[in-house]
C-alpha cells in the first residue's frame, strides 16, 4: 500500500556571512520499506535517529534528496487533482509536541476541525 525506496532527506548546513552550504544532514539516507494494507509497522530507533523526518517525507511534509515513495503502486509525486487529495486524506501523522502542533492562537474546535473542514467532512457552525 506504502512504500518507499532508498529514500533520502537531507538538511543543508549553512555557514558564514554568505550563508553557504557546507555540508548536509543525513537525516533519512537510504531508507526502504514497504507497509500493506491492515499491517502496522513500529519503527524504533534512538533520538535523533531519523524516525520524524522519514514520517515527514512519507507523507509529503518534506523534500526529498533522493529515492521514491509509492501509493497503492503509484508513484506519489504522480498524482495530481482529485487523487492527490485523497492520498493526502489517507495519510495523517499524530505529532508527538503538542506545543509545536497546536497553534495557540487557535480555539479546541478549530484545531480539531480544520482538516475535516479541508475536506468538506465539516461545516463551521455544524455539530454532530
Ligand atoms: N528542520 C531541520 N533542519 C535541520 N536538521 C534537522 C531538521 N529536522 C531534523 N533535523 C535533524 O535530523 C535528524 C533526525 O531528526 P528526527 O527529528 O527525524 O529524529 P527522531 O528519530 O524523530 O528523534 P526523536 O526520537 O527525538 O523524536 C537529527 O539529527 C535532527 O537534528
Ligand atoms: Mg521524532
Amino acid at each position: 500500500m506504502l512504500s518507499c525506496k532508498d529514500l533520502k532527506v537531507w538538511y543543508p548546513i549553512r555557514r558564514g556571512i554568505l550563508n553557504r552550504v557546507a555540508g548536509h544532514v543525513r537525516a533519512v539516507d537510504g531508507v526502504s520499506l514497504s507497509i500493506e494494507k491492515g499491517e502496522t509497522l513500529g519503527l524504533v530507533g534512538e533520538s535523533g535517529c531519523g524516525k520524524t523526518t522519514l514520517g515527514r517525507a512519507l507523507i509529503g511534509l518534506e523534500p526529498v534528496a533522493g529515492g521514491t515513495i509509492e501509493l497503492d503502486g503509484k508513484p506519489i509525486d504522480s498524482l495530481k487533482g482529485k487523487e492527490k487529495k485523497d492520498a493526502r486524506r489517507n495519510l495523517q501523522m499524530v505529532f508527538q509536541d503538542p506545543f509545536s502542533s497546536l497553534d495557540p492562537r487557535m480555539s479546541a474546535l478549530e484545531i480539531v476541525t480544520e482538516g475535516l473542514d479541508a475536506f468538506r467532512l465539516y461545516r463551521p457552525g455544524e455539530t454532530r
